[in-house]
């Protein structure tokens, strides 16, 4: 696969002879809700014993199963390959990210998730051992060029880690912290707005308007992590890419955090790494599954987890690997 038009038609043709299991008597029908509150050894149990196991799935990790395309796409990242020296992280990746969707990124540790996100803002460019190769493109613009300024890029393309790291520095000028570098404000009035508004879109306005000029490191680890959203909100991205939000977080900090990530679809593109597949079955509307650097499969959520096509994917997905 040398360009990008033979990957997406190899994603797009269907790799295994058999098509993806219908049957509305499979357990592998319950809805991505089920999952969420169902463990995963469960069903795999269940799966043991369905049809849908007898089903032959393709194991080929050639091409992507699944469509990689998105009609709306805010990026398109085609053929991407990266290496640190010469250990091949990611391999032949394409994959579009779709405009108001949350994209979950998920698979075993090591299999390239962080490694992919990275590339969605150059981040590593920051990593001396890594090479990035492949286009990727934002809004048709690519920012692979070695002449794009990755200073607005990565406003654009803002990143929220997994433990939660505001600057030493107070509630208030971890938010107005970007806008000022970026002189996306005249005064200190605009720049108040700002603030506020960015600490209302991450839901934590209420919880700190009292306490701006306290230090961010002073919250809670979920308002922390609000707050590190609210400072990726203020420069106005496009897109938000986050690292495994929630590990460093306890279930209600988390609980917080997936609806604030279901509200910011709305004006926000998100790709989510998260190594809980309950959670990427909650916040997310498309799914890709990476195994050892490659992207073995992508669809709908609901397909993902409950139609895999993968013998990867169905194996991680039931629990037998990973
Ligand atoms: N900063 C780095 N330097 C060298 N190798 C790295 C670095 N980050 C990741 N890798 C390697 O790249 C591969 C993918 O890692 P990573 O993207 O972190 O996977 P995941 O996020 O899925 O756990 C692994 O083999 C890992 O050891
Ligand atoms: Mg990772």
């Amino acid at each position: 696969m040398n360009n990008s038009n033979e990957v997406a038609t190899a994603a797009k043709t269907p790799v295994a002879d058999t098509p993806p299991v219908q049957s509305s008597e499979s357990p592998m029908n319950m809805t991505a809700d089920a999952i969420a509150v169902k463990p995963v050894d469960v069903k795999a149990a269940e799966l043991d014993n369905s049809q849908a196991a007898n089903t032959a799935k393709t194991t080929n990790t050639d091409a992507t199963v699944g469509e990689i395309r998105s009609p709306n796409p805010s990026m398109v990242c085609r053929d991407i390959n990266v290496w640190y020296s010469d250990n091949h992280a990611i391999k032949n990746v394409s994959l579009d990210i779709g405009r108001n969707e949350v994209i979950s990124m998920i698979g075993p540790s090591g299999c390239g998730k962080s490694t992919f996100l990275r590339c969605l803002n150059r981040m590593n460019d920051t990593i001396p051992t890594a090479r990035v190769e492949g286009s990727i493109k934002l809004d048709g613009e690519e920012i692979q060029d070695r002449g794009i300024d990755v200073v607005p890029l990565r406003a654009r393309v803002g990143m929220v880690f997994q433990k939660p790291n505001p600057f030493p520095k107070s509630i208030y000028e971890n938010i107005a912290y970007g806008p000022r570098i970026h002189g996306l404000t005249n005064n200190r009035a605009e720049l108040d707005e700002l603030v506020e508004t960015s600490l209302q879109r991450a839901g934590l306005w209420k919880e700190v308007k009292d306490r701006l000029e306290a230090p961010g490191t002073s919250l809670s680890g979920g308002q922390q992590q609000r707050l590190c959203i609210a400072r990726a909100i203020s420069v106005s991205p496009e897109v938000i890419l986050m690292d495994e939000p929630c590990s460093a977080l306890d279930p209600i900090a988390t609980a917080a955090i997936e609806q604030l990530i279901d509200e910011l679809r709305q004006q926000y593109t998100i790709a989510i790494v998260t190594h809980s597949m309950q959670q990427a079955a909650r916040v997310s509307q498309r799914t890709a599954y990476f195994h050892l650097g490659d992207l073995i499969e992508v669809g709908s959520t609901d397909d993902v987890f409950n139609r895999p096509r993968h013998k990867l994917t169905e194996d991680y997905i039931t629990g037998r690997f990973g």
